[in-house]
């Protein structure tokens, strides 16, 4: 299709969530079946792009301290063409153009139409394309992945809940999912070529429906494409956790027993005014029958600080949710007006100062908490995930626990994608360290994993 030369080079950056990850390997798909090479140096390329968020003013102020990065490889290679894709890109259309670096904006719905628009960029044509759609889902297009142990499976696009503070339904668009087929498919192949870990990702994962099929239905069938490959999923909205989900997470041996499930404040007042559509109330009830179902899972959640009109009371009912529902982790942002939403037009009365304090103290009690989960697992066995070497040192190995804890030991002579029985002797609040159990427990761990394959 393409007349190009098939040496032209692409260097992708991506920002923000999973979902921007999955959609970087698609848009490698494409370019590479279109006779483009990727490359991981930024100085080698012909073709820059970032693919962007737009979650938070401060997502998108990194993205231009990119851009003017970009610009200083323009300048010593003036053929390069810079593009920026995703949530920014659909957020700020041909406003992106206004910046003479760019040459392409293309949102997250039209990838397809890349090589074309590459192609036109190097006759000198700058493109924009970022129109919605109903449909896409890039359901026959294979991810350009590397091999690896974790890969990320995208199972829907789109969010129709429309939270008040929440530029997403406005970036991705409306709600759309692939078929239970189609996922199960790409699954077995990726099984086949050795990933040990899948994480079903969705802006809203858990309102996966192919017209026949339900997400606890489509869970329980890619559960049971490989036994020994784990199976994990992101993000939830309590709203839909439905029980038939919770169950397929307690009964399947090889789902991660780990549910992240924001829930962005403790006031009914401020959730009522976000559009979260649950109550405090709701919420405290669906996590006690989580943890009934599912003996030790770890359950993660999202805050934010600053909502319009959160007042100091709002607040101490969120630090007290927190106290209460002991999280094993908690993100925590502060509110970031976003132009287009609902809460858009709501005085955005809480001051930065005031912001970061809520945020800060939140933080510091989530820390506290995590500390003293993590402390009761000294002592105790946890089956590691290897991923690889250690960010600190060649000497350890780092992996994740099934309840998506990072633990870290001595490298001794298991392989990514190895699983290691470590017995835990230290923890701080975000990692557990300890050592590889005794070789007792690894060759029951092998026999187990050999039954299960
Ligand atoms: N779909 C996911 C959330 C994706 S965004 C869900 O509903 O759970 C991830 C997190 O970013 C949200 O949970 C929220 O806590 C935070 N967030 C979203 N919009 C924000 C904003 N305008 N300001 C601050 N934080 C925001
Ligand atoms: Fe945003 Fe709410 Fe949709 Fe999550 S559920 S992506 S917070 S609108
Ligand atoms: Fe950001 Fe878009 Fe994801 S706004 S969080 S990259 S869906």
């Amino acid at each position: 299709m393409s007349t190009l030369s098939p040496t032209r080079r692409v260097y992708i950056e991506t920002y923000g969530c999973q979902m921007n990850v999955a959609d970087s390997e698609v848009v490698g798909g494409i370019l590479s079946t279109h006779g483009y090479a990727l490359t991981g140096d930024i100085a080698d390329a012909d073709i820059v792009l970032v693919n962007t968020c737009a979650i938070r003013e401060n997502a998108e102020q990194r993205i231009y301290g990119r851009l003017g990065l970009f610009s200083t490889y323009k300048r010593r290679n003036p053929g390069m063409l810079v593009g920026v894709l995703g949530c920014m890109a659909e957020r700020l259309r041909s406003n992106l153009l206004e910046d003479e670096l760019v040459d392409l904006v293309v949102g997250p719905d039209e990838y397809r139409k890349l090589p074309d628009l590459v192609e036109r960029a190097f006759a000198g044509e700058r493109g924009v394309a970022v129109r919605l759609s109903r449909v896409e889902n890039y359901d026959d297009l294979t991810p350009l992945r590397t091999d690896g142990v974790c890969a990320w499976v995208s199972v829907m696009r789109g969010c129709d809940k429309f939270c008040s503070f929440c530029v997403v339904p406005f970036t991705r668009g409306r709600e759309r999912s692939r078929s239970l087929e189609s996922i199960v498919g790409e699954v077995r192949d990726l099984a086949v070529k050795g990933f040990r870990e899948i994480t079903l990702l969705g802006q809203n994962v858990n309102s996966f429906r192919d017209g026949s099929h339900d997400f606890a239905e489509l869970m329980r069938k890619v559960a049971s494409v490989d036994r020994s490959m784990r199976i994990r999923f992101t993000t939830s909205h309590p709203q839909d956790m439905s029980q038939r989900l919770i169950e397929a997470i307690a009964e399947e041996v090889n789902i991660c027993k780990y549910v992240h499930l924001p829930v962005q404040s403790g006031s009914d007042r401020i959730l009522g005014l976000m559009n979260r559509t649950y109550t405090v109330d709701h919420y405290r009830r669906l996590l006690h029958r989580i943890r009934k179902a599912i003996p030790g899972v770890a359950l993660s959640t999202d805050v934010i600080s600053g909502f319009p009109s959160e007042s100091g009371a709002d607040h101490r009912m969120t630090v007290d949710l927190i106290r209460e529902l002991r999280f094993d982790f908690a993100y925590t942002f502060k509110y970031s007006p976003r132009e287009g939403t609902k809460a858009w037009e709501m005085e955005d009365s809480v001051p930065e100062e005031e912001k970061g304090r809520r945020v800060w103290e939140i933080t510091e009690l989530q820390h506290a908490i995590a500390l003293e989960q993590n402390r009761e697992l000294i002592g105790t066995t946890v089956r590691v995930l290897v991923e690889g070497p250690s960010r600190k040192s060649p000497h350890e190995y780092t992996g994740r626990s099934d309840t998506n804890k990072t633990v870290v030991f001595p490298h001794t002579d298991e392989q990514p994608g190895e699983l290691a029985d470590v017995r835990i002797d230290r923890a701080n609040s975000a990692t557990l360290f300890g050592v590889r159990a005794g070789d007792a427990i690894g060759a029951a761990s092998q026999s187990l994993r050999e039954t299960a394959a």
